[in-house]
This record gives structure tokens, sequence and C-alpha cells, in this order.
């Protein structure tokens, strides 16, 4: 296969065990959970019980004078059985006798808070929040900084959306899986290839995300407060979605001892030890035959035990299930899985497994009460970390004003323009004069991105700012698309914009691919542009009558060869995938408000805490 100009390409090592499965499995169903919405302040709260008429001195959890953990025991052991094993899936029930309230545990916020969890929604009360440039975008600022501060400003908007009801306090984000592979769908989501720079945003952003200020160092781990729980995902050795009919839930990555610890574990180490994590998710392969859910040697031994995890460990969703129905494994039957992943160290199912088979399980004598009172003592420790019980955060006051506000729209802003990446600039042709290019004929699919830009695990934005939109500011533009999707199935639009490359005083082509063709559960064969827009690009800047800027809207790095030796193309810039206000920031490195080339360069407007 071609070399990406783009990124370093690591070799291919994990594409060689091929198992059919054309099942095509329904994660997306779980997203029809009535979404728990939190209508309660805090669970101790004298009051509440009055209007539950509980006694609200009888219940040793809510002792605001014990440790968390004395507290969580106290919880548990008031439950029976079947209560247990109802608050062990990513939907628990709660217990109306205890007054404890159902709580849903999935929500995230990759890059801003997303709804694709169910334990977040939008709607009147909040239509949108910061929707900032994919991960693989803002890592590739290498600004540490600034991955912190995006983290601070993403947990403020999430507990402000908390206090409103529209959100949980469990955020099963960063994804810091390090990408074996440009062509694997999820880099996206991902800080990249290099294991040490994976464990860098990992720390900063789980920082920016869980860290209340003044408690950084509280030594023991398990009071320190939470502003919201971060959790780093997919562990381990999770690098391919869906390749040629190689995919996920079926496939076991072979890896040795070396590059375990060099490559896989290093982020998740760095993550736990450095970022203090709350929690760590286990995902749907297996490594070395073993479901990485089930395996005690990667959960128990080396993230609790090793690295010292204080949190809980979830599944990837349905991931106990899929090692019952998909992986097969040990011919399974869901009592086996439960017991098989529970003392492997697993404490939240996000499914329905641990809910409706715990109780069998331990009637079948595969599993002892202690494993479950284990789970649910990590589960309990970062609710009450979180404040749920106690109120009392600090951060009751954050509400509508503290989302989208002018701060975190300007951080974006400044993130997409720190991610951007000049990747060529003959003579330098960038930045533009303004006063030389008062018409530009902007080109191409990605010409009026707006969805495209968001990526995946957004949530809805506060606004959008497409291409266009952001180089209107500067000149006169004339748009044409030149395909009709970024698939550019034929060539018959590529005449309109090769007549407003003729007619106007420069040109900007934007090309690249979305995820209609990378993301989850969907790798790319090859690191092409889709269809006719490489001809595209040719055709266009043969006739440009100006200087001509292609400008790629992609996550796994495109071969651009092709460009790079054109002389008719003066500058090529990669913009990622870069958030809601990525049109602006393109123009702004377009027209040299930004220069991409100084890393280290801070808007000097931005006075967001956190950022120098
Ligand atoms: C609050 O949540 C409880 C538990 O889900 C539910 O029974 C009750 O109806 C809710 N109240 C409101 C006002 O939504
Ligand atoms: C926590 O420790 C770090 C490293 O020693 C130090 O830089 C920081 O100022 C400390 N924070 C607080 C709030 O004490
Ligand atoms: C779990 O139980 C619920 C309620 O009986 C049922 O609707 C659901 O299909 C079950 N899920 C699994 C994975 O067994
Ligand atoms: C840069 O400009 C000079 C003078 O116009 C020209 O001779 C040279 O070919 C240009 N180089 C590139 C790489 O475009
Ligand atoms: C650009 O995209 C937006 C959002 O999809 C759409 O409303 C608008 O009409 C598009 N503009 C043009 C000129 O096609
Ligand atoms: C090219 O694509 C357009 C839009 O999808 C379609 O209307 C047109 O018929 C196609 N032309 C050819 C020659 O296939
Ligand atoms: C680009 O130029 C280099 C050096 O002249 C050449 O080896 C390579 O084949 C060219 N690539 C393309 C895609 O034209
Ligand atoms: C930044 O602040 C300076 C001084 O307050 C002001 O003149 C300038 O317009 C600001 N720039 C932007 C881009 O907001």
């Amino acid at each position: 296969m071609a070399s990406s100009p783009i990124m370093m390409i690591s070799v291919l090592s994990l594409f060689f065990i091929f198992t059919a499965n054309a099942r095509v499995f329904p994660r997306r169903s779980l997203l029809d959970d009535p979404p728990a919405v939190n209508n309660f302040t805090f669970v101790c709260d004298p009051s509440r019980y009055d209007k539950l008429g509980l006694d609200f001195s009888s219940f040793g959890f809510c002792d605001s004078s014990l440790s968390f953990p004395e507290r969580a025991k106290d919880l548990i052991d008031r439950m029976t059985l079947s209560e247990k094993a109802a608050q062990l899936g990513h939907v628990a029930s709660g217990v109306d006798r205890l007054g404890l309230p159902p709580y849903n545990w999935w929500s995230e916020a990759l890059h801003g808070v997303s709804n694709v969890g169910p334990g977040t929604q939008f709607d009147k009360v909040v239509p949108g929040a910061t929707s900032f440039p994919n991960v693989i975008t803002t890592a590739s600022s290498f600004n540490e900084d600034l991955w912190k501060t995006i983290g601070q400003a993403v947990s403020t908007e999430a507990r402000a959306m908390y206090n409103l009801g529209r959100a949980g306090l469990t955020y099963w984000s960063p994804t810091i899986n390090v990408i074996r592979d440009p062509r694997w769908g999820r880099t996206v989501e991902t800080p990249g290839e290099d294991p040490f720079v994976v464990g860098k945003y990992a720390k900063n952003y789980v920082r920016g995300l869980q860290d209340v200020e003044g408690s950084e160092n509280v030594t023991d781990l398990n009071s320190r407060p939470l502003k919201v729980s971060s959790c780093c995902k997919h562990y381990a050795a999770y690098d391919v979605d869906n390749w040629l009919g190689v995919e996920r839930y079926s496939f076991d990555a072979r890896v040795t001892e070396q590059d375990m610890l060099e490559t896989f574990n290093k982020p998740f180490e760095m993550c736990v030890k450095e970022g203090d994590v709350s929690s760590v998710m286990c995902s749907y392969n297996r490594v070395n035959g073993i479901p990485t859910c089930a395996d005690p040697v990667l959960l128990k031994d080396t993230i609790r035990g090793n690295w010292g995890l204080h949190g809980y460990i979830v599944s990837d969703c349905d991931s106990v299930k899929v090692m019952v129905e998909d992986a097969h494994y040990l011919q399974d039957t869901n009592e086996d899985a439960v017991a098989q992943t529970l003392k492997a160290g697993l404490d939240l199912d996000c499914g329905q497994i641990y809910p409706n088979y715990t109780e069998s399980t331990v009637r079948q004598g595969k599993v002892g009460m202690r494993n479950i009172d284990n789970a649910l003592n990590n589960l309990y420790v970062v609710l009450m970390r979180l404040g749920y019980f106690d109120g009392n955060t600090g951060f009751e006051s954050l509400g509508k004003p503290d989302i989208c506000s002018d701060e975190h729209i300007e951080l974006a802003t400044e993130a997409a323009r720190q991610g951007t990446v000049l990747l060529k600039n003959d003579n330098d042709t960038l930045p533009f004069d303004p006063s030389n290019y008062k018409t530009l004929a902007v080109v191409g699919p990605h010409a009026n991105a707006t969805s495209a830009m968001l990526g995946n695990y957004a949530g809805v934005p506060c606004r959008m700012n497409s291409p266009m939109d952001g180089l209107s500011e500067y000149a006169k533009v004339k748009y044409q698309m030149g395909c009709d999707s970024v698939a550019c199935k034929n060539d018959t639009f590529i005449f309109g914009a090769m007549e407003a490359a003729r007619t106007s005083d420069a040109t900007v082509i934007f090309v690249g691919i979305d995820l209609s063709i990378e993301a989850e559960s969907l790798d790319r064969v090859d690191l092409l542009l889709p269809g006719y827009q490489t001809q595209l690009v040719q055709q266009v800047a043969t006739v440009s009558k100006g200087p001509v800027v292609l400008v790629i809207l992609s996550a796994g790095g495109i071969d651009v060869s092709f460009a790079k030796n054109n002389s008719n193309i003066k500058a090529i810039i990669w913009a990622g995938y870069p958030g809601e206000e990525g049109g602006r920031a393109i123009a702004d490195v377009i027209f040299g408000k930004f220069n991409p080339g100084q890393k280290d360069q801070i808007y000097p407007n931005l006075s967001i805490q956190g950022d120098k």
C-alpha cells in the first residue's frame, strides 16, 4: 500500500486472524434505553427522605462522618442479592426502599458533551454544547495545556447539564487506543500513533475533566473529589473495527509481551498512574485468546494491582454478551461469562447480562458474594467522590450561561487553529494577503462542510461555521461543490468548479472523507481520496487563475503525494475534523491570523483557566 505523507505508518501486524462473522452487532439498540434524567439534587438530602417517608438518620451510607468505602459498604450490606444485581448494568435501577434513585452510568464527552450515551440529552432546555475538534485534530497541536483546558471546559458544561437534569456524571471518554494503521475507522477518536503522546493526552484530558481545583494532590485517592468521572478506553489491543470481514466482536489480537508493554499498555498505564482516572473500559476483542473483560491478568492484576486504579472497570457496551454470542469463548453460558468477568475484575456491564444473570450465577455457585460486593463498592465510591450522595461540590451554581459560552466557543476555534497542519507551502504562498485576493473559488465536497466537521461521538453543537462561512469573512466566495458528496461517484460537477477557479483570484479546494468512509465499525481498505476527488483536484489546479490551496478534512491519513508533486498546487493543509468552528479556524490559517507552523503560539486573548 502507498505510504501517507501525513502520518508515519506502523507495520500492519494486526490483521492476520480472519473470522468471518456476518452478524452486525446491534450496539445501537442500547440507545433506546429510556433516558435517565436526574430529577433530584443529591441522594442524602434529608428533605428527599422526608418526602419518601423514609427515616434518613437510620441510613449509615448517608453519614458523612464515615469514609466513602465505609458508607458504600453500609449501602451494599442493606441490599438483597436481586437488588445488588439490578445495580450492575449501565441502567442501575436504584432501590426505592433505601431512597437510592436510578442512575444511568453511560454518558460520553470525547470532544464536548455528546448525546451518544443515553445518560445525556439535548432538548429545549439545553439545545447544544460546545463541539470541540475531534481528538486526532486537537492532538496535532502537541499542546498539553490545550488538552487539559478543553477537558476543563467540557466538564464545566457537563456539570451545568447535570444541574439542569440533562446529563450524568460518569463520562466514558477519552479513547486512548494507539493507531496501528491509519485505515482504522476510529482513528478520529484517538490522539494518534505514538503511545507516549497518547498517554500524555490521556493524562491531561482526564485531569481536565476530573480534577477539582485544590484537591489534585489529596493523598487518599478513595476520597479525592471528582468534577466528573472520566474513563480511559478500550483496554486492550483494540484497533480493528471491521476490515474486509474481520470484525471487533470476534477479533483475537495476538500480541507479544514487548508490544503489550511498549505500545498497548503504555497510554493506559499513564492514564491511571498520572491521570488518576476513575474508570477504565475493557474492549470487545480478545487478546491472545482471552476476552479482555474476562482476563484477570489485564483487569485485576494490571489495572487495579500494578497501576492502582481508584475507580471502576466497565465493559464496552455488550462486551459480556459478545463473549457468549460472538466469541463463543469456552462455549460459555451467560452465567459462566458473569462469573469469569466478575472474578477478572469487571465491575459494571454496559448491557444487561449482569442485571439479568447475576442471581442465577450465584445460585449455580459460580461466583461468591464477595466479588459482587467488591464491584458495587468500586461503583459507589466513585459516585460519592462525585458528590452524588452529598451535594456541596462547589459546582451547584453552573447552569445555562456556562454552556456554549463565548469563552468555550473561542477555545474550540483556537483548538482547531492549533490542530491544523501545514503540509506544503511553496514560495510562501500562504498566508494570503486579503488585499491581493478579493475573490476566492471555494470548491470541493467539503467546501460547505458542517456535520462532517463534528466527526463522531459529537453532541449537538452550539452553532456551526463551515469553510465557506469562514472564508467569506475575508473575501468574496464563489462556491462549487465539484462532487455530489465525498464519494464523488461521477465527474458531472467538476466543470463548475473549474469555471469558478478560472475566474477567481485564488482557489481553495476542500477534499477528504467523512464518517461514510471511516467510522466505528467501518475501516478503510486504502488511503486514497474516494471516487473522482483526485481528478477534481488535478483538473481544477490545471485551470486555476490564481494559486491553489488544497485543504484535507479527514482523521486517518490520505495519500496526497499526487498533489505534493503538482507545482500548480502551492499549499496543502490538513485540518482533521475541526469541530463546530472549523471554517473560521481554517480561514484564519489561510489568511495569516494564525500561523500553523508555530505550535506554541497561544491565541493572545484567551483567558481560560489552565492556559498560558
Ligand atoms: C423523578 O424520578 C423518579 C424515579 O425515576 C420518578 O418516579 C418520578 O416520577 C420523577 N419525577 C419527575 C417530576 O420527573
Ligand atoms: C500538586 O502537586 C503538583 C506537583 O507536585 C504541584 O505542581 C501542584 O501545585 C500541587 N497542587 C496543589 C493544589 O497543591
Ligand atoms: C434482560 O432482561 C430484560 C427484562 O426481562 C429483557 O428485556 C432483556 O432482553 C434481557 N437481556 C438480556 C441480554 O438477556
Ligand atoms: C518560486 O518562485 C520562483 C520565482 O518566481 C520560481 O522560479 C520557482 O519555480 C518557484 N518555486 C516553486 C516551488 O514554486
Ligand atoms: C451549506 O450547508 C448548510 C448546512 O447543510 C446548508 O443549509 C446551506 O444551504 C449550504 N450552502 C450552500 C450554498 O449550499
Ligand atoms: C452524476 O451524479 C448526479 C448526482 O448524484 C446524478 O444526478 C447524475 O445522473 C450522475 N451522472 C452520471 C453521468 O452518472
Ligand atoms: C512524486 O514525485 C516523486 C519524485 O519525483 C516520484 O517518485 C513519485 O512517483 C511521484 N508521485 C506521484 C503520485 O506522482
Ligand atoms: C484581542 O485583544 C486586543 C486588546 O484588548 C484587541 O485589540 C483585539 O481586537 C483582540 N483580538 C481579537 C481577535 O479579539
